[in-house]
């Protein structure tokens, strides 16, 4: 049997575990593995680092590469064999949770005509970021949404729900959020089929948007006491005309440009209790500067070209790529168009971050802020 050491994380720091193997220690380490124990001091300094340490990489998605993949799906598995079909982002440091980074999933899923996901209720909240095609539309607890490129749509945790694509539509790619690992880390999942497969329509199409969309209104009668946003939709034209206008009075944030955060429209916070999201806007030729936070980052082009520097890695992308920033990683972002705006969504699980009092942020000090990049 190889000799087993139990001293490869000693930090000679004081305050940090020091201890050196010794045969007598070796011996009563064993002895505590028999009975399911262990001494901290061997384990402390690798379960207590100084700094988060990511395990998820930088990685971006482009669209041009997974497209024809997508598609290629709608002719390999029916949406009722598969449940949903969908092809997932894997990290290559998360493969084992399946996450996208840290503790998110994504994912695409295409739908062609006619097409319809039996509806489902889980334990994770889960998103919609609408990339291509015409007709799609989800249905959440009996309120339906018509769904147009670039709108963001919620499937908060608990809530029965079905996606489509209308008859007259077309073939339809989508961006799946979910917090799946992190429900699953935190045990916590339950899935249901719906006993129908269909849910009944039970509202006005588009009644979510229409009660609960108009900025700075809120509805007379308007009670709303659930933990997740009413407004289920948060359509592409107004979000974009609120960041323009925003643009004309305001500098931004030299580490985000000009952001602006999806909220409940009852609260003033996040969409929904474990996932934010947000749209920022760079301004043709806008370099941000570097910075690190905790929480977890997902981000699709929704407009222009740029690039971002995420820990001396640099990823190009363009319209509807998707790439991801990692807990505690720095990050800058550019537009490298001199003529038009970029646009970048984003989810992340910043609420749980808030929520858990983990959040912390540190901007780049050196080189004025900006990274060197990596050969
Ligand atoms: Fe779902
Ligand atoms: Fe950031």
């Amino acid at each position: 049997m190889a000799e087993q050491n139990y001293d490869a994380y000693r930090e000679g720091v004081a305050g940090r575990a020091d201890v050196e193997d010794t045969p007598e220690l070796i011996a009563y380490y064993r002895s505590l593995e028999k009975l399911e124990a262990g001494a901290l001091w061997t384990v402390a300094n690798k379960i207590e680092p100084w700094q988060p340490r990511s395990e998820s990489v930088p990685v971006l998605w482009r669209y041009r590469d997974m497209r024809e993949h997508v598609l290629r799906s709608v002719d390999l598995v029916s949406p009722e064999k598969a449940g949903r079909r969908v092809i997932y982002l894997s990290n290559p440091g998360r493969r084992e949770v399946s996450a996208a980074v840290g503790w998110l999933y994504s994912g695409l899923q295409v739908m062609h005509p006619g097409e319809v996901a039996s509806a489902h209720a889980h334990s994770s909240s889960a998103l919609r970021f609408i990339m291509e095609g015409t007709g799609a539309y989800t249905v959440v607890d009996g309120h339906k949404m018509t769904l147009g490129r670039n709108d963001f749509v919620l499937t908060p945790n608990g809530t029965w729900h079905e996606h489509g694509v209308a008859e007259e539509g077309t073939a339809c790619i989508w961006q799946d959020g979910l917090d799946i690992p992190l429900v699953n880390a935190l045990e916590a999942g339950f899935y249901a089929v719906h006993p129908d497969l269909r849910q009944a329509v039970t509202h006005p199409v588009n009644d979510s948007t229409a009660t609960w969309g108009a900025p700075g209104l809120r509805p007379q009668n308007g009670d709303w006491n659930k933990r997740y946003s009413p407004l289920f939709k948060y359509e592409w034209e107004p979000t974009y005309e609120a960041l323009v206008r925003h643009a004309r009075v305001t500098d931004g944030s030299p580490f985000d440009g000009v952001l602006m955060h999806y909220v409940n429209p009852v609260t003033g916070g996040p969409v929904m209790s474990t996932i934010g999201a947000s749209m920022q806007l760079l301004r043709p030729g806008e370099q941000t500067r570097a910075h690190r936070h905790t929480g977890s980052f997902i981000y699709q082009v929704a407009k222009g070209s740029g690039y971002s520097i995420i820990n001396g890695k640099r990823l190009d992308w363009t319209e509807r790529d998707i790439f991801c920033v990692p807990s505690w990683a720095f990050h800058e972002h550019a537009n490298s168009s001199s003529s038009d705006d970029a646009c970048l969504f984003c989810f992340n699980d910043l609420p749980v971050m808030q929520a858990l009092n983990l959040y912390r942020e540190e901007a780049l000090a050196e080189n004025g802020g900006h990274q060197t990049v990596a050969a």
